[in-house]
């Protein structure tokens, strides 16, 4: 990005500009359809940033984006489809198409006495926000601004199981995952493209549900039982209008838990946690599916998609970071790895039977490495990991306490053919009911020449699904989309990172024409920060009150 600034550049950016300032701004129209009966409601409707792929509205193009809303099924009961357009008429027709239900009261306006109506005419047109929800009133907290909210993409964290007492520790614990995403590391490099909001509602209780039950907070976030794992929003909708109802300072919500363990989930919003151990990491990699439009890297699940997959090796979009000549023939070589076990079992230990599974090594891979990851184990003396009846010697991350951990036992050493065994053993009776295992894998290497692991270097990783079906990546464990526990996105994620983010940001944020000495005009324009108008990278500024940041819009407040 460095010759960002070229005077051909600038000028090109300020034809751009200029068309979006004489074209109005596109419309965004955002939907919630339940997935079995394609049933919709409208989420919000209005004008938004530009999207740099859009046609004028005379083409009737359509930006569609689609979206899962975090569920505690894996596939989601519930979809946010969003539709991009200059065209008002083609984004109503193209709504009613895609939905079961007759959507056509809402060009009539007065719905229920709700604030704000709609009108899907060329003129006249309101921002509307129109699922019947109640949202409680949000006190917006600036953290981090790099810019007009217009022509930024805004990240929202809004506050659950925050107490009235409890503000200022939402305020302390969100900035604190904003330093971490965007000091030094992760989302620093676009840092000038991004603003970061606190979005303030108090609770009536602390903390986050258990057992499937929610607590009396604005989102009701909860967890099934009592394992760190999934972190449910039983109030979906407050969040998906509490985010509309800002505009462009959502483009992203993410509701944060007032609670110090692992969990979290990602789609239309991010849930995490408070945790000083894993918040930032949950975070990290569910905004990187958020914006970027990346699918996994890790093995076992099941979206492998984006810039960072392809399925054959003839169809590798990331050439451009390969370091082999042209003429290599090993150019297209993918490295030579296996997968012959990996587990989620996420289930709790007990000392009655340890966790045991086996299987089998075709004993033809020089090297081996297993993974596994572990919540409630506090101490090295509460459990024995055993591969073939061999002590692993498992000890805890420093300081993690009841939280998840990963952990990596590398062997620089093959595999024999035949049946192999990893039991987890729990020794602490005291933590049934905590101590858990989330997953386990086993991966074989070929030699350094067959899988080449060191770090920057890009190639062919094969990833395998749940199902077992390779795909590929571009380093071995480089990017936080495969390793949650690494800081920063790959090459290859951080391009996608950048184009995604430009397609919807002008490089001029504004320009003013002025009357200057001898009848002669002064043309001024203000540019986004990038390059070498980069501000220096200080610390994120500490969060204070500002009582004007309000939201205009009164809400009826929330009833519990
Ligand atoms: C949707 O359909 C699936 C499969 O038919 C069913 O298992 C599920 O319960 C349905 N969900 C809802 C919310 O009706
Ligand atoms: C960022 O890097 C600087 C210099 O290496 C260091 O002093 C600072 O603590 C780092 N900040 C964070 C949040 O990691
Ligand atoms: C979610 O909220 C509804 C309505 O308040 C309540 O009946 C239900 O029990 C809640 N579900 C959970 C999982 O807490
Ligand atoms: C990969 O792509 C090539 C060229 O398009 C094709 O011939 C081959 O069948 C594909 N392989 C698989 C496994 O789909
Ligand atoms: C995945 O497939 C490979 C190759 O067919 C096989 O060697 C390996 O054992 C399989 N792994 C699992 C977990 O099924
Ligand atoms: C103890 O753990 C084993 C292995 O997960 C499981 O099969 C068994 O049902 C558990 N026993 C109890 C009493 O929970
Ligand atoms: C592995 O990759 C690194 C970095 O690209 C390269 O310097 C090294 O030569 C490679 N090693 C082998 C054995 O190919």
């Amino acid at each position: 990005m460095k010759t960002l600034l070229t005077t051909s550049t600038v000028a090109f950016a300020l034809v751009a500009s200029t068309g979006a300032y004489w074209n109005s701004r596109p419309y965004q129209l955002t939907l919630r359809r339940e997935t079995n009966t394609s049933s919709c409601d409208i989420v919000s409707f209005g004008e938004t940033q530009l999207h740099k792929s859009l046609l004028p509205a005379t083409s009737g193009q359509i930006i569609r984006q689609h979206n899962i809303v975090p569920s505690t099924g894996l596939l989601g009961d519930e979809e946010i489809i969003r539709f991009l357009s200059y065209n008002t008429n083609e984004l109503w027709l193209r709504a009613q198409f895609e939905c079961s239900n007759d959507l056509s009261f809402v060009g009539q306006g007065g719905l229920n006495g709700f604030e704000t109506q709609v009108s899907f005419g060329d003129q006249g047109v309101l921002h509307g926000i129109l699922l019947d929800v109640p949202v409680p009133p949000l006190e917006v907290v600036s953290l981090l601004q790099s810019g007009p909210s217009d022509n930024r993409i805004d990240l929202a964290f809004f506050s659950d199981g925050y107490t009235m007492r409890e503000r200022d520790k939402f305020l302390d614990d969100t900035m604190r995952l904003v330093t971490d995403l965007s000091t030094n590391q992760t989302f620093a490099s676009v840092r000038p493209l991004l603003n970061f909001w606190a979005v303030f509602s108090p609770s009536r209780e602390s903390g986050v549900g258990v057992n499937g039950k929610a607590k009396r907070t604005p989102f009701g976030l909860y967890r099934d039982g009592t394992e760190l794992r999934g972190l449910y929003a039983n109030n979906s909708d407050v969040a998906l209008m509490a985010c509309a109802s800002l505009g462009n300072k959502c483009n992203y919500a993410i509701l944060l838990g007032n609670d110090p363990l692992y969990g979290g989930l990602g789609g239309e919003y991010t849930t995490t946690t408070a945790s000083l151990a894993n918040g930032a990491l949950v975070l990290r990699h569910e905004i990187g599916h958020s914006i970027i439009d990346v699918g996994e890297e890790y093995d076992g699940g099941y979206a492998y998609f984006g810039v960072n997959a392809v399925h054959n090796l003839s169809d590798v979009t990331w050439t451009q970071w390969l370091e082999h000549k042209e003429d290599d023939a090993n150019m297209f070589r993918a490295e030579r790895s296996v997968m012959p076990m990996q587990a989620y079992p996420w289930t709790l230990l007990n000392t009655t039977q340890p966790w045991t599974i086996s299987f089998l090594s075709s004993g033809n891979y020089a090297r081996h490495l297993v993974k596994f990851s572990l919540s409630g184990l506090p101490d090295r003396d509460d459990l024995i990991v055993l591969f073939d009846k061999v002590d692993l010697r498992w000890a805890p991350r420093k300081d993690i306490g009841a939280d998840r951990w990963h952990y990596d036992v590398y062997e620089d050493t093959s595999l024999s053919a035949g049946v192999h065994e990893i039991s987890f053993v729990l020794k602490n009776g005291a933590l049934e009911g905590s101590a858990q295992l989330c997953s386990v894998e086993v991966l074989e290497y070929g030699t350094e020449a067959e899988f080449n692991a060191t770090l920057g270097h890009y190639s062919m990783f094969p990833t395998f699904s749940i199902d077992n079906d390779t795909s590929y990546r571009p380093t071995n464990d480089d990017c936080l989309m495969r390793s949650v526990t690494k800081p920063n996105f790959c090459k290859v994620c951080l391009e996608g990172l950048w184009l995604s983010l430009l397609k919807r940001i002008d490089l001029v944020d504004n320009f003013k024409i002025a009357c200057g000495r001898d009848r002669r005009r002064i043309f001024g324009v203000d540019l986004v920060p990038l390059a070498e108008f980069r501000e220096p990278l200080s610390p994120a500024r500490k969060a204070t009150a500002s009582p004007g940041r309000r939201t205009g819009k009164s809400f009826r407040s929330l009833r519990t």
